[in-house]
């Protein structure tokens, strides 16, 4: 066997060995290290998508397939698992509308406020809210989130 095989092996071996220890230890946190976001969206709406929020600097702002920048000093909304709770019609006309505080107040510093975008091209605007749209949470980090936020607001358990 060559070297670079027995470390190929050694590797395997170790991610097995891990993998076993972790089963045996986390049963009840096996969700921790998935990631509870994915996308519905095809690669081709993904991509034109994509290019339109990097030329328009929206991560500057929000997170997006990144976990929460420390440094971002604008608290915007994550745009991870949007379309849970916003369809692609109500995108469609956020992103359009000249005044977007009108939908949805924004209690920041104006510099921090989400601005309008209606002077984009409508087929960005459309793109954008398809893929926003296709942006989902898986159910079980919905659930555990829900849960977090009853607690927070009530500092009880919710009720089964
Ligand atoms: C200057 C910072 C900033 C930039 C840049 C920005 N946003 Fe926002 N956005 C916000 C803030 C803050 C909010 C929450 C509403 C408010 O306070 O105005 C928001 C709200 C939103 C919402 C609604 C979230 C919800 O609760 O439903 C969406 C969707 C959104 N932004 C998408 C985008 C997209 C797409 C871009 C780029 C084209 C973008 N934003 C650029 C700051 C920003």
């Amino acid at each position: 066997m060559r070297r670079g095989e027995k470390a190929v092996l050694a590797l395997i071996g170790l991610v097995v060995v891990g993998g076993m220890v972790q089963s045996a230890f986390h049963v009840e946190d096996k969700h921790d290290r998935d990631i509870p976001f994915y996308s519905t969206a095809t690669p081709e709406v993904a991509k034109q998508a994509m290019d339109v929020i990097r030329d328009n600097g929206c991560k500057s702002c929000h997170s997006l397939w990144t976990l929460k920048d420390v440094l971002q000093s604008v608290p915007a909304p994550m745009l991870d698992g949007i379309g849970a709770i916003r369809s692609e019609a109500w995108l469609y006309q956020y992103l359009s509308a000249t005044d977007p505080q009108a939908t949805l107040p924004s209690r920041l510093k104006k510099e921090y406020r989400m601005p309008s975008y209606a002077g984009l091209p409508d087929e960005q605007r459309r793109v954008l809210a398809k893929y926003l749209a296709s942006l989902q949470v898986k159910d079980w980090y919905l659930e555990q989130t829900k849960k977090a936020e009853y607690e927070k607001l009530t500092g009880k358990e919710p009720q089964k």
